[in-house]
């Protein structure tokens, strides 16, 4: 893993504290209630779920420790992801949690597995795009998973790709899927220009752009699914900040920045100067920051 890479690492972990509270807890308790519906349904068989931009697996440790899972004794899980590294990655950070958390772990020929009071879950990765993973996997995903990863993908290709490979009454859960708002305070009067900038600088062919979380609202319905549940999610971090926000933040100015910066459309100077003043702002614990998410939960008709 490249620098950069190990620096996005970081990132997620730290992303991993502003997603615990941001989630929209109404509708992880409807994907909670329907899988209970659907263990009681089909008994005996078990919970096949496939995460896609999956990181280092936040979503399924999460899910595990918070009992999302619990109607089911046997799990299994594929993470896919096309970023290089990050595989090991996810293997050290379960490895990590498994022994805290009194999981025992042990390796599989494609991953490894975690055992627990009876309970099993085996945990397999996929270092490769989703479009080409979803084509090999068979028909037969009860739950799809695409957490903080729709905006940087071209939404109904990306929906289509996986609604196809969902099971009858499968879901599709999309937390933390960008809004389209990002507030940082105090107001700077460069504000508008770079945060315009910034969410232009999302949308591109390959790229759903900023507004996915509403996007999804519509595009879902007409990828032959029906939304059970969907609300707001939105990271807000404020002072004081625990290491692990700060961090968070450094990085959100980061982006700012790499993607504004390669836009074009906002000159060196304003760009400088207001990286500059939120920089110190960051530093002096007097920086707040919202961004807009939608988590949407949807079900094949
Ligand atoms: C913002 S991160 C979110 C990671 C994780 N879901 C989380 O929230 O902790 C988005 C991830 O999607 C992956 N990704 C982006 N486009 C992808 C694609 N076409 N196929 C597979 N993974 C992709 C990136 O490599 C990155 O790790």
């Amino acid at each position: 893993m490249t620098r950069h890479d190990e620096r996005f690492v970081r990132y997620l972990k730290s992303k991993e504290v502003v997603d615990d509270r941001a989630l929209h807890r109404p509708t992880m308790s409807t994907l909670v209630d329907e899988l209970s519906d659907r263990a009681d349904a089909r008994p005996g068989e078990p919970l096949r779920v496939v995460s896609v931009g999956a990181g280092t697996g936040a979503m399924c440790r999460r899910f595990l420790s918070w009992g999302v899972f619990d109607a089911y004794d046997d799990v299994k899980y594929v993470m896919v992801d096309r970023r290089k590294g990050m595989a090991d990655r996810a293997a050290a950070a379960f490895a990590e949690w498994s022994q805290e958390a009194g999981w025992e772990a042990a390796p599989t020929v494609d991953g490894f597995q975690i055992e627990r009071h009876g309970r099993r879950v085996s945990l397999t990765y996929v270092t490769g795009d989703l479009f080409d993973a979803t084509v090999v996997l068979p028909k037969a995903i009860d739950l799809a998973i695409a957490h903080a990863v729709l905006d940087v993908l071209p939404l109904n290709r990306a929906i289509e790709s996986l609604v196809s490979r969902l099971t009858e009454d499968g879901l599709f859960y999309a937390p933390i899927t960008f809004d389209g708002r990002t507030t940082f305070r105090p107001s700077h009067n460069a504000d508008d220009e770079i945060l315009d900038a910034y969410h232009d600088s999302m949308e591109d062919e390959n790229s759903s752009g900023a507004e996915t979380g509403s996007d999804l609202l519509s595009a879902l319905p007409m990828a032959d699914t029906s939304i059970l549940s969907a609300g707001g999610s939105d990271w807000v971090v404020h002072p004081p900040y625990s290491d692990e926000e700060r961090f968070f933040l450094s990085r959100i100015l980061g982006f700012v920045k790499e993607s504004v910066g390669s836009n074009g459309g906002v000159g060196e100077t304003t760009l400088r100067g207001w990286l500059d003043t939120r920089h110190k702002q960051l530093e002096a614990e007097e920086l707040t920051y919202v961004a807009h998410n939608l988590d949407v939960l949807a079900k094949l008709d």
